[in-house]
């Protein structure tokens, strides 16, 4: 697993050169760190490696591959259906074997993922400084999502850096008594990686990405079709949760034949099954696999309206100017829904038909859900972050 001892240089040398380890596992973690991972390559102050655990796989290749981004060291540790137990024992011990070889002066985690949890404590273990980047996010129920909340409290507890997206962010860890000196307010880093793959498929047609599209392309490409694009993987919504979100949408379905329901669905086995089975016979609904995330920012801007439980794409979608209707009970982003361009609906089916309903049928409404809206970040994120760790680096090594 420890293929390579090269991460030599430190604050301690005559040249100031910070060791920054970035470690992820899941697909919107690597969406999150690749802007800090491009600036921090550029930049002669730091030394950056990267490990990922693979708690995604092909979910996560997408990612690298886009952004270019190749591992140092990887964990390899997703197993099919893993559990929450699999992945924190094999990151707590991964991490703790590769923090003792290359010794790091800080490393940097992301969001909420059981990854980010476990690559936490093992650094926490070791006393390296953590790094934590979107901190302070909050629903306030620690179920809600889950495990996520219990996820960034922990690691919030544990950081050294807390790297928030907004004001609320901001005061969720003061009410939490973290220290303010080790809040910075810096944007979300997905707002940087967004403005970067929007300009990479600025020009490109959907017959670029025809595989990844499968039976969905000719929707795609025609002008004239409305889509809402669907996404859903949460784990507090597996079982009846699910069938009741599928149920809502094939109720849409059923009402709008003219318009076309497109669902990259995620490969967890707990969301493929409901999805494949219940969704299936509809003809203006189109499950495919999950996108790159250039074809995906690509159909973000192509649909007229975004159904989803994900909490990256509550982040995107004001930012393009599209509706997002959040099928959860709590959000810990309710930056969109105070700016109007989210609405939180839940997952009973008949919520869930109604509100899509009204969004689709009155273009009042859809004007003002429509709205474009920055509440997320500016594209400045990243550089924020990395100036903040310098400025904390050099300070402590002129003392
Ligand atoms: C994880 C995160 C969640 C995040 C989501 C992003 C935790 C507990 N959950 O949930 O916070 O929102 O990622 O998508 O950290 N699988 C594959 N290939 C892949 C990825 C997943 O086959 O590339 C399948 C495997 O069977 C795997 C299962 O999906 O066991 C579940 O993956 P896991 O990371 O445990 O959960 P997610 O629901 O993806
Ligand atoms: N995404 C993607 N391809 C897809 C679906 C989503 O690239 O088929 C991107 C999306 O734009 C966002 C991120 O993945 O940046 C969100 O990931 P997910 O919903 O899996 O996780 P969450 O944000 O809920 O943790």
């Amino acid at each position: 697993m420890v293929d390579k001892v090269d991460f030599m240089c430190s604050i301690d040398s005559d040249i100031v050169k910070i060791k920054v380890l970035s470690v992820f596992g899941t697909r919107p973690e690597g969406i999150k760190m690749a802007p800090i991972l491009k600036r921090l390559d550029s930049d002669p102050r730091f030394i950056s490696k990267v490990c990922v655990t693979s708690q995604h796989k092909e979910m996560l290749v997408q990612v690298l591959n886009i952004f270019n981004i190749i591992p140092d060291y990887d964990l390899n540790i997703m197993k099919p259906n893993q559990d929450l137990y699999d992945i924190t024992s094999l990151v707590l011990l991964g991490m703790r074997d590769l923090y003792r070889t290359i010794k790091p002066d800080v490393i940097l985690v992301h969001g909420d993922t059981t990854t980010t949890m476990a690559a936490s404590i093992s650094a926490f273990y070791m006393n390296i400084p953590i790094g934590h980047v979107e901190a302070g996010l909050r629903t306030g129920t620690l179920t809600a999502p889950f495990p996520e909340e219990a996820n960034r409290v922990i690691v919030d507890r544990l950081a050294r850096f807390h790297f928030c997206p907004t004001e609320t962010s901001i005061k969720n860890l003061l009410k939490e008594n973290i220290p303010e000196k080790y809040i910075s307010l810096t944007g979300n880093t997905v707002i940087d990686a967004l403005l970067m793959v929007k300009e990479m498929v600025r020009n490109k047609e959907p017959d670029e990405w025809q595989e990844q599209y499968q039976q969905a392309l000719t929707a795609i490409k025609d002008p004239q079709q409305k889509i809402v694009l669907i996404t859903a993987h949460r784990r507090e919504n597996f079982g009846k949760n699910f069938l009741n979100i599928c149920e809502g949408i094939s109720l849409l379905a059923n009402r709008f034949p003219d318009v076309s329901f497109i669902y990259p669905a995620h490969l967890n086995p707990n969301v493929r099954k409901p999805v494949t089975t219940i969704l299936a016979n509809h003809p203006n609904i189109f499950i495919i696999d999950p996108l790159d995330y250039a074809p995906f920012v690509y159909l973000m801007n192509r649909s007229y309206m975004i159904i989803t439980d994900s909490g990256g794409i509550q982040e995107e979608a004001p930012s393009l100017g599209k509706p997002v209707l959040v099928m959860r009970e709590a959000t810990e982003r309710p930056e969109a829904l105070l700016g109007k361009n989210a609405i939180l609906v839940g997952v009973e089916p008949q919520t869930i038909f109604e509100t899509s309903s009204r969004i689709l049928l009155d273009p009042e409404l859809y004007k003002k859900m429509s709205k474009k809206n920055n509440p997320y970040g500016d594209g400045k994120a990243s550089e924020r972050i990395i100036q903040t760790l310098y400025n904390f680096f050099i300070s402590k090594s002129d003392r």
